[in-house]
């Protein structure tokens, strides 16, 4: 079991490039399946997410290799339409790819994704949208069979109950290839799904209103391949830019997508960092001590906080003069990385949604297990700044999202090895 072991104390400064969103890569690997044809994806991350991705798009007979930060996905003799148990297991956001392989092939055999570190992932409202574009789905033994008797979906008019990012994406995945229009109201508006749809243009797809809680899909006969560039890791760049403010010093950003990270930037700058975002750059430097964010921090659907950097924001604000409170709205427990951030001698008071965060003067070093991926990035931003050692075991967690994680930390002065 691999541990990063960083030692705190330095001050942080440099530059760096983001990597690509593992949020858009994932539902845009899957969106391949659709082209028929090969499709080169630039930008695409090194991740242990995308690694489980690349199995599954091979189990349904694509030809999916990854070269450096370049993916090449064939899809035209893919006819598979089960998602291998143990892939599903090994990565619960595959359900994406569940619209797909419906739309591709009319039919997909998939086992009931289990909940996860974050609590219960229950996919009701995928089902229930699919099932008005004709599916007929059925269960057993703990496998879930969808079935287009038409063998393609038709459209139709879904109104979500909550903007889920993953059943919008579904449904969308869902819709290219169906006959007539599909409309989908309280979509999600997450930035990775309009990177989805631009990739889904490129191949010849026909959508309109993403970005918007309304999106409408007109169905084509058929998607052709493309090569496309997956958009910057808007996560990654907020747990590097809360690292810094965590730890003090100054660092660029030089990728950013800056209109896409202003949820997260217009609360960090309430710490009193100087941050200053123009064009794709962010610069953020933080001179004397955090101060506490005033009002409550209420994670929503974008373009509200993303519930993403709530344990990283988290993390920096443990040493911030005052107390801030957090609002968890989006998943049931997504407060798991306190104890480790307590155990390193922070004051949280979890209570129901709310966090309460009274700010100490200094952590100090501990050794921490990660709870999950933005868990686990969140320790590490508490480490970099604490005073003395912390070991985070677990950190497969870390790897399923971050790429060169440690590499990116030396680059901006942090002392972390992997052992
Ligand atoms: C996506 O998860 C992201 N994952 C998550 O990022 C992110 O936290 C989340 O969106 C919210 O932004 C990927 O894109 C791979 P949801 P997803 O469907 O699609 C409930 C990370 O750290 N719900 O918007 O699963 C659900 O239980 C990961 O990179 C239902 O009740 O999120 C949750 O409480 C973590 N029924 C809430 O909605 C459903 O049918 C939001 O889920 C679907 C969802």
């Amino acid at each position: 079991m691999q541990k990063f072991i960083i030692t705190g104390g330095n001050r942080l400064s440099g530059e760096i490039e983001l990597q690509g969103s593992k949020n858009s890569t994932l539902p845009i690997m899957a969106a391949a399946i659709l082209a028929k044809d090969k499709c080169v994806l630039e930008s695409c991350p090194n991740l242990a997410d995308v690694y489980s991705a690349a199995r599954i798009l091979n189990s349904l007979g694509c030809k999916c290799s990854l070269v450096g930060n370049r993916a090449e996905i064939d899809s035209s003799e893919a006819e598979g339409s089960k998602i291998p148990e143990s892939l599903m297991r090994e990565m619960r956001s595959s359900i994406m790819f569940m619209g797909a392989i419906l739309g591709r092939t009319g039919d997909c055999i998939f086992s009931v994704p289990g909940g996860c570190e974050l609590g219960p992932r229950p996919i009701d409202m995928h089902l229930a949208a699919l099932s008005k574009m004709g599916a007929e789905i059925s269960s057993c033994g703990g496998e879930i069979s969808c079935h287009m008797p038409k063998g393609k979906a038709h459209g139709a008019r879904i109104s979500l109950s909550f903007p889920s990012v993953g059943a919008t994406e579904n449904i969308i995945l869902c819709a290219v290839l169906a006959e007539g229009e599909t409309v989908i109201n309280n979509a999600a508006r997450e930035p990775e799904i309009c990177d989805m749809c631009r990739f889904l243009r490129s191949c010849g797809a026909k959508i309109k209103g993403d970005g918007e809680s309304r999106i409408v899909v007109e169905g084509v006969e058929k998607l052709h391949g493309c090569e496309y560039r997956i958009m910057p890791d808007r996560i990654a760049g907020a747990t590097y830019l809360a690292m810094t403010a965590a730890a003090g010093g100054a660092m660029i950003l030089k990728n950013a997508c800056v209109a896409e990270m202003e949820p997260f930037i217009s609360v960090l700058e309430q710490t009193g960092c100087f941050i200053c975002a123009a064009e794709n750059r962010i610069y953020l430097r933080r001179g004397g001590r955090l101060k506490a964010v005033r009002d409550r921090i209420r994670t929503m659907p974008h373009p509200g906080f993303p519930t993403d950097a709530q344990a990283i924001l988290m993390a920096a604000l443990a040493t911030a003069d005052g107390t801030s409170v957090f609002e968890e709205n989006i998943f049931d427990c997504r407060y798991r990385h306190t104890d480790a951030l307590i155990k390193m001698g922070a004051d949280i008071q979890v209570m129901g949604k709310a966090a309460v965060i009274r700010g100490v003067n200094r952590l100090h070093g501990a050794d921490v297990e990660a709870t999950d991926l933005r868990g686990g990035a969140a320790m590490a931003v508490a480490a970099v700044g604490a005073e003395g050692t912390t070991r985070i075991s677990c950190i497969s967690h870390i790897d399923r999202g971050y790429e060169k994680f440690e590499n990116m930390i030396t680059s901006l002065g942090g002392r972390i090895i992997r052992e």
